[in-house]
């Protein structure tokens, strides 16, 4: 039975686990979402996309959107400051077969929530309700999103978004506990979650500074959410979804997670793109390997494969025999 000892239901849709990826723009690749999908992250998010970017469609827009299988379930998240084009976007991005399509609430890039979209729409919780009733009936999958604590100190009004987003039949809520004002600054707010959880009764996620084993506890203990969403600490430490230290993973398991992870980039995004794009997740994994540290700066700058591949032996840093993951198609779909 799919849904057998599901940890929680977005919608109908079974989740099987507590702990989640959290959408990361120009960090939650697909071959990165995979591979903590296998880790142990009970579901995978695409990051957020602009209504408006989806409705003008684009190739880059295309390969940003394809996903694996394996990463089901996939929430595709979308932004913007306008009902009707979220409606178009999301009616659009079904042909991608979405299981969940999620509104963020939360960015607080000057650029997005500015206008009114991300954390801005947490000034309008009018439209709130609306573009959320709207998105939920005119959608076959179900609609969550993702919030902040408010605007700012003054303007806390997570409770009063909560109950909105359940009454207009949203399935799901993803809070990081941090208000708009604050961006990274400060502490997650975790009373607050926990005050979410008990105020509603569909799913909710919650966020923010949880960044090792001990932290996940805690923030159970804390909350009672349903399931937890973990972000900056997951860049090049997969090994979290397996609740695991990162100082106790061998280099051989190290090694074998950066190949599937580069493997993955090159093949989505093509030769040279792919090792830049994977160079930032690489910088982050090299701080599990102290002894690379002469070879380093020629890693983090290598601009060719082969010469990458082979600063990747030199700094200790084998193929393994087995390939650590199957990837599915990789290839970009052709519409949506
Ligand atoms: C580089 C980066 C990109 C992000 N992109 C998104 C995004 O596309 N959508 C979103 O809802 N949140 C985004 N976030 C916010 C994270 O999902 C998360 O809420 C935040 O990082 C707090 O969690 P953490 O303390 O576990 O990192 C992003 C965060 C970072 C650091």
């Amino acid at each position: 039975m799919p849904g057998e000892n599901a940890a929680f239901y977005v919608g109908r849709v079974p989740i099987h686990g507590r702990m989640i990826l959290a959408p990361m723009d120009g960090f939650g690749d697909s071959p990165f979402r995979l591979i903590c999908r296998k880790f142990g992250s009970a579901m995978s998010y695409i990051p957020f996309i602009s209504a408006r970017a989806i409705l003008q469609d684009s190739k880059r827009l295309r390969n940003e959107l394809h996903f694996d299988p394996g990463e089901r379930p996939i929430a595709l998240q979308l932004y913007d400051d306008d009902p009707v084009r979220l409606r178009k976007a999301a009616l659009r991005l079904l042909s991608l077969k979405p299981d969940i399509i999620d509104v963020n609430m939360g960015c607080s890039n000057r650029r997005v929530s500015g206008h009114g979209a991300g954390a801005g729409l947490l000034r309008d919780t009018r439209k709130i309700a609306a573009l959320i009733e709207d998105l939920s009936a005119s959608l076959p999958v179900p609609v969550t999103v993702k919030i902040r604590l408010g605007w700012n100190d003054l303007n806390r009004n997570y409770l009063e978004v909560a109950k909105i987003v359940e009454e207009n039949n949203g399935a799901m809520l993803a809070v990081h506990g941090r208000t708009r004002q604050q961006a990274y600054k400060g502490k997650a707010d975790w009373d607050a979650i926990a005050e979410i959880k008990q105020a509603v009764s569909i799913p909710v996620i919650g966020n923010g500074d949880v960044g090792s084993p001990e932290d996940v506890r805690c923030f159970f203990a804390h909350t009672a959410c349903d399931g937890v969403m973990i972000g900056r600490a997951a860049i090049g430490n997969p090994w979290i979804f397996q609740e695991r230290h990162d100082q106790k993973v061998s280099l051989s398991e190290l090694s074998a997670v950066i190949y599937a992870h580069y493997e993955g980039m090159r093949i989505k995004y093509g030769e040279r793109l792919g090792l830049l794009r994977f160079r930032k997740h690489l910088c982050s994994y090299l701080a599990h390997a102290p002894r690379v540290d002469k070879l380093r700066y020629a890693l983090l700058t290598a601009d060719d494969h082969k010469t990458f591949l082979k600063l990747l032996a030199r700094a200790g840093f084998s193929r393994p025999s087995e390939p650590l993951l199957l990837f599915g198609s990789q290839q970009p779909s052709q519409a949506y």
